[in-house]
């Protein structure tokens, strides 16, 4: 059986870090694409050459052009600029916009039959334009931000309380920005509610620091933004694809009526296997829980508005 193919657009930090990630849990071979010259060639050999090393028979390689993505079952696509300390992921919707726009168009030509995985920023417009672009079905085309919005508030929680990050579990919803929505009467320490086991205090400081945590890396790299997480929480999504296993996790997804929300793409939690979406996952949220979550859906929207000009503009 020929081993699945995925292709990874933007060879940066986070594309090459999920490259990385793949290669070593021998998932699938691997193109890394990026415009910049002999780069993504350069890192796929490089680590291609690690392959012996540590025993994965993967193929990995580099290209400027499409043609050797033909036919993969999987397109991540991080390509795109990372913000800079002090700006927010909204102020890169112009000019990634025209990036992802580009690199979708070009992809979808050569794997018409994939499901496309987005990670750049403002990550839920930018899944919505893909989703445009290719002409795909909804439930083809995910966004990368709930794993690793979940996963900076596992961490904070975990090291609060001093347990393993396997005991804990979180659910971080809507828009990937300040207005997200972490669950904490959804989330628990093995089977105990977050809001039973932190004080109100402690709770109020990891949902905040959780809601900023992009913007904290963002401040000590003060150059690009965080990889090695954003790449992890991709990793894990082929993985649920590739291997059908139909892992619930929350990722940004077309909204059809669920939670109210209806045609666009955004934070909730899904049902991953080999056809992509494969269900969104209702919680029962209470009041202020629903309420937070609408203000995070019209911030999308809003956002969404504003591509549908930049997209007039380009024509
Ligand atoms: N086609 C292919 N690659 C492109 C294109 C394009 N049209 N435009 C830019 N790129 C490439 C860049 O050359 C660069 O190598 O995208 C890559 C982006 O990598 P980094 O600058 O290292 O950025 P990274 O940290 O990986 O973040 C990428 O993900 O998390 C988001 O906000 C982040 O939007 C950003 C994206």
């Amino acid at each position: 059986m020929a081993r699945p193919k995925v292709t990874i657009i933007g060879a940066g930090m986070t594309g090459s870090t999920t490259a990385h990630w793949l290669a070593a849990a021998e998932l699938a071979d691997i193109v890394l694409v990026d415009i910049v010259e002999g780069m993504p060639q350069g890192k796929g050999l490089d680590l291609l050459e690690a392959m012996p090393i540590i025993g994965s028979d993967v193929n990995i390689v580099g290209a400027n052009d499409y043609e050797p993505t033909k036919d993969s079952d999987i397109v991540i696509i991080t390509a795109g600029m990372p913000r800079k300390p002090g700006m927010s992921r909204d102020e890169l919707l112009e000019v990634n916009a025209k990036i992802v726009k580009t690199v979708a168009e070009q992809a979808i030509q050569y794997s018409p039959n994939a499901i496309f995985i987005v990670l750049t920023n403002p990550l839920d417009v930018m899944t919505y334009l893909t989703w445009k672009v290719t002409g795909l079905p909804t439930h083809r085309v995910v966004g990368q931000a709930g794993i690793l919005d979940s996963a900076r508030m596992r961490a904070f929680v975990a090291m609060e309380l001093g347990v393993s990050v396997e005991n804990v579990h979180c659910y971080v919803l809507g828009g990937h920005g300040d207005s997200m929505v972490p669950l904490t009467r959804h989330s628990n320490v093995a089977g105990i509610p977050l809001n039973q086991i932190l004080p109100p205090d402690r709770l109020a400081a990891i949902v905040e620091r959780t809601r900023k945590g992009g913007g904290e890396i963002v401040s000590l790299l003060k150059k690009g933004s965080a990889f090695y997480a954003p790449s992890a929480a991709l990793a894990q999504m082929v993985e649920a694809i590739l291997k059908d296993k139909h892992l619930i996790v929350p990722a940004s997804a077309y909204v059809n009526g669920e939670y109210g929300l209806k045609g666009f793409f955004f934070g909730v939690p899904t049902q991953l296997g080999r056809k992509g979406v494969e269900k969104i996952i209702e919680y029962d949220l209470n009041e202020e829980e629903m309420a937070a979550l609408k203000k995070s859906a019209e911030h999308v929207q809003a956002n969404i508005a504003k591509l549908e000009e930049i997209l007039a503009k380009l024509g």
